[in-house]
């Protein structure tokens, strides 16, 4: 492959991190995206680089349309493409939905859905440059089911997957594909911020049918499989991976 350009947001830890080593795997130069965690960013850099790809890393809060535009021009002065985004940066408060204020359904809105608007408008003339690209977000249950405590970014994970559809419709014609992976309890950092962390990994590990809890790599092998040539029929799809748990009452 000859020097494509995969940027994937929140790749500082987590599923994020995983994605790009993986894309760094496969044969990408990475743009690697954090908003507090440099240590974190730094460190996915150092395992990129040693994988011999080439990597960016840029500090900028999703949530923030003026920080994506200047991400997106450190992308065209360094690498001149993009060929992948993936959408994987959240965040969110978990409270119920009486206790709820203005400002935390903004904070968690502008970085879990608006991002994803702003951020493939950027990505998208980018990608029109080289002919096409794909476009993958990461999603979870609570966009469709009841989750305690999850009401923001229920919702914000609801808006991602529908602005997936319009985004897989209206950017068709310019050969970039859209889709999104939801994943049941993954136990990652975001986890410690869920005041029923225990129970939720309590639940996922007793419950699921496949016998054990979704991991990072479940969850990056869908993306691969979404960013792979072999899935470009499937649009504006939101894969579930949750080894069938939300297919309980
Ligand atoms: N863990 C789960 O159970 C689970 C299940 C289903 C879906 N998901 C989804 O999977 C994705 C990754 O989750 P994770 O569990 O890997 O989370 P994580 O370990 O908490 O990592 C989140 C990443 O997002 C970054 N980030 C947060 N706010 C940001 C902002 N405003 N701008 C830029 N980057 C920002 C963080 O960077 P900084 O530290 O620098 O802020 C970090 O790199 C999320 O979309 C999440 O909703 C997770």
């Amino acid at each position: 492959m000859t020097e494509k350009v995969a940027l994937i947001t929140g790749s500082s830890r987590g599923i994020g991190k995983a994605t790009a080593i993986r894309l760094a795997q496969a044969g990408y130069d990475i743009v690697i995206n954090y908003a507090r965690s440099k240590k974190g960013a730094l460190e996915t850099a150092e395992q990129i680089e040693a994988l011999g790809r080439k990597v960016l890393v840029v500090k900028a809060n999703v949530g923030d349309v003026s920080k994506i535009k200047t991400m997106f021009a450190q992308i065209d002065e360094e690498f001149g493409r993009l060929d992948v985004f993936v959408n994987n940066a959240a965040s969110g408060v978990q409270r119920p939905a009486m206790e709820l204020e203005e400002s935390h359904w903004d904070w968690t809105l502008n970085i879990n859905s608006k991002a994803l608007l702003f951020c493939a408008q950027e990505a998208a003339k980018l990608m029109e440059k080289n002919g096409g690209g794909k476009i993958v977000s990461i999603s979870s249950l609570g966009s469709i089911r009841y989750l305690e405590n999850y009401t923001a970014v229920g919702v914000s994970k609801a808006a991602l997957e529908a602005l997936t559809r319009y985004l897989a419709v209206e950017l068709a014609s310019k050969n970039i594909i859209v889709n999104a992976v939801s994943g049941g309890a993954v136990d990652t950092e975001a986890l410690k911020s869920f005041p029923n962390r225990e129970e939720l990994l309590h639940e996922a590990a007793e419950k699921t049918p496949a016998g054990r809890m979704v991991e990072i790599e479940d969850m990056v092998n869908t993306v691969m499989f979404l960013l792979s040539e072999e899935s470009s029929m499937i649009r504006g799809q939101t894969i579930i991976v949750d080894g069938g748990i939300s297919l309980l009452v």
